[in-house]
């Protein structure tokens, strides 16, 4: 505690978790996306939560650029903000499993520290956080190019950018790894909801 929370008392409520978990008919964990601008997090996210839903699970997508515009709109892309923008979702993240949701995080999230921040928030350990590696090559990314960032990045007019002027670092031992490169979205989909099945977070 430092001295700004030291006189905070946390008020315990009758209703946990546990009960809302029931409710809900599964458990509340967070899916951790992770890659360079234009891997496929978003892409993916936004697939893997129409499969859920239909799959009848209560689900909460945050994304860079939604959350960027409204709780985290005082940030930029500094070293300092991104690693306040993670610590932020990462506290986020935390609330929502408490709700007993299954939140999908679609953020670049690119220092390993971070990563591990928010995971290490995760009541139960990393029972409740799954780390998937979107992974695109550079040069996948780059040729995609959705919204023409990397080409302002290139021309020196976006500083700091993802892969080109700032620092990506790939999970050493993350959960589930996707090569987006060479695997279609359906696949990846496929491919996350068979490990949340064989590992019993769904059914
Ligand atoms: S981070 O690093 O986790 O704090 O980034 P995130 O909140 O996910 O935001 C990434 C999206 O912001 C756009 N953008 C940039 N990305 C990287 N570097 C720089 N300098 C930058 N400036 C703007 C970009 O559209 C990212 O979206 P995605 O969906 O990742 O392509």
């Amino acid at each position: 505690n430092d001295s700004k929370s030291s006189n905070i008392v946390w008020h315990e409520g009758t209703v946990s978790r546990k009960h809302r978990e029931m409710l809900n008919h599964h458990r509340g964990f967070t899916v951790w996306f992770t890659g360079l601008s234009g891997s496929g997090k978003s892409t993916l996210s936004v697939a893997l939560e129409e499969r859920l839903y239909s799959m009848g699970c209560r689900t909460y997508r945050l994304d860079g650029d939604n959350v960027r515009t409204g709780l985290n709109r005082d940030l930029a892309f500094s070293p300092e903000d991104r690693i306040e923008n993670i610590r932020r979702i990462g506290e986020v993240a935390k609330l929502f499993r408490d709700a007993g949701i299954i939140n999908l995080t679609a953020f670049i999230s690119p220092y390993r520290q971070d990563r591990d921040m928010a995971r290490n928030l995760s009541e139960r350990g990393d029972d409740d956080f799954i780390e998937v590696y979107v992974d695109a090559p550079l040069e996948v990314c780059e040729q995609r190019d959705p919204k023409g960032l990397y080409k302002k990045a290139r021309a020196g007019s976006i500083p700091n950018f993802t892969g080109i002027s700032a620092p990506y670092e790939a999970p050493a031992d993350p959960e589930i790894h996707v090569r987006t490169g060479d695997t279609s979205i359906a696949d990846g989909v496929t491919q996350i909801v068979r490990y949340l099945c064989t590992k019993g977070y769904i059914e």
